[in-house]
């Protein structure tokens, strides 16, 4: 019969096509498995990492985990088992299920002590009696988590140097271990080694923010201050309470209302062409744009029954982008229209006529 071996946990002999999802909520490891589809792969909450075994990714596997694939993450309801497999499951990792003995931990830093600081070119570099003296006195509170990531990396480049030397089977211990012990220690220390920034998805604003924003304010000033150069500003007489001009145009940024309020239609009452096109539509273009950062993971979410939200880059949220592109695309052709194609009783001109 084969296993399925919960990594760190226990080994659970089954039917050959037991379903692996099943294996796992009858031996209780799905506390962070809600399984919300109950098995119709549509939700992707029941993804663990199958390390070995496991049979052919499905197609619809593919499509919701994508390049998670890579990563050994399956979804166990899709999951037939038809030989042993390795399975780490969410909530039940190694690194949180292993207890390390903190004994042992210090017998292997006095081994080091003793054999790796005098052998040519060890691993880790700086590695020193006194930095193993420093982990030696504080195993206790470094096992329970208490240690810094640089404490961490030491520590696992220490194991993995023993490792590599083939130097584990002579240290001295009355703490029972093996290799695969020290393996699992070494994913222990791993784990608490937070990931380098560059490999987060993360831009920091200074500077790379700022050199975009900076380059788009000189360029911006510029080109303003080149057409300001070119064009004349279009000056009128001193404005006096006897004489209205016609047509009487609002400053350039509030044309696009004047533009809206002379397009929008009388409905009576209420809903006359003022308030459409003063209030009710520049409203709802503005509860609109608030809107929209929350639109695409919503409709994402009801789509693909995703977990996780599309990310805030403008690739990953092209509905989005296109949506406000086309409003800001509109404002302008209406301030264009209110600027250039307006005349007398705002009767629609060619300007070139
Ligand atoms: S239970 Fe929903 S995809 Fe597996």
């Amino acid at each position: 019969m084969p296993k399925v071996i919960i990594l760190g946990q226990e080994e659970i002999e089954v039917e050959e096509g037991a379903n692996l999802l099943r294996v796992i909520q009858q031996h209780g490891y799905d506390r962070n498995l809600p399984a919300t589809c109950d098995g119709r792969c549509t939700c992707s909450t029941c993804g663990v990492r199958v390390l070995t075994g496991g049979d052919e990714v499905k197609p619809c596997e593919k499509d919701l985990l994508k390049d998670q694939i890579e990563k050994k993450w399956r979804l166990s309801c899709q999951v037939l088992v038809e030989q042993d497999v390795e399975v780490e499951v969410p909530g039940y990792e190694v690194a949180e299920a292993m207890e390390i003995e903190p004994g042992l931990l210090a017998d292997i830093l006095d081994f080091a002590a003793e054999h790796l600081v005098y052998i040519g070119n060890p691993r880790p570099t700086g590695l020193s009696l006194k930095r193993l003296k420093d982990l030696r006195h504080r195993v206790e509170v470094i096992v329970e988590g208490g240690g810094d990531p640089a404490d961490y990396k030491f520590l696992r480049d220490v194991l993995e140097e023993l490792l590599e030397r083939d130097l584990i089977k002579e240290i001295p211990s009355q703490h029972p271990f093996t290799e695969r012990t020290i393996e699992l220690m070494i994913q222990v220390f791993e784990k608490r080694i937070p990931e380098p920034i560059e490999e987060r998805e993360e831009i920091l604003t200074y500077p790379y923010y700022l050199y975009v924003v900076f380059t788009i304010f000189f360029l911006l000033l510029g080109g303003l201050s080149l057409y300001a150069l070119l064009v004349d500003a279009p000056l009128e007489q001193a404005a006096t309470p006897t004489f209205t001009p016609n047509p009487e145009k609002a400053p350039w940024y509030f044309l696009g209302i004047q533009e809206l309020l002379a397009d929008s239609p009388n409905l009576g009452g209420v809903f006359n062409s003022i308030a459409i096109g003063g209030v009710i539509l520049p409203g709802l273009v503005v509860f609109f744009w608030l809107a929209i950062p929350y639109i695409e993971p919503y409709v994402e979410f009801r789509r693909s029954g995703r977990t996780r939200a599309p990310g805030r880059r403008l690739s990953e949220r092209p509905v989005t982008v296109a949506a406000f592109t086309l409003s800001i695309f509109l404002f302008v052709v209406l301030v264009i229209i209110g600027t250039y194609f307006r005349g007398p009783n705002w009767e629609f001109v060619l300007p070139w006529r």
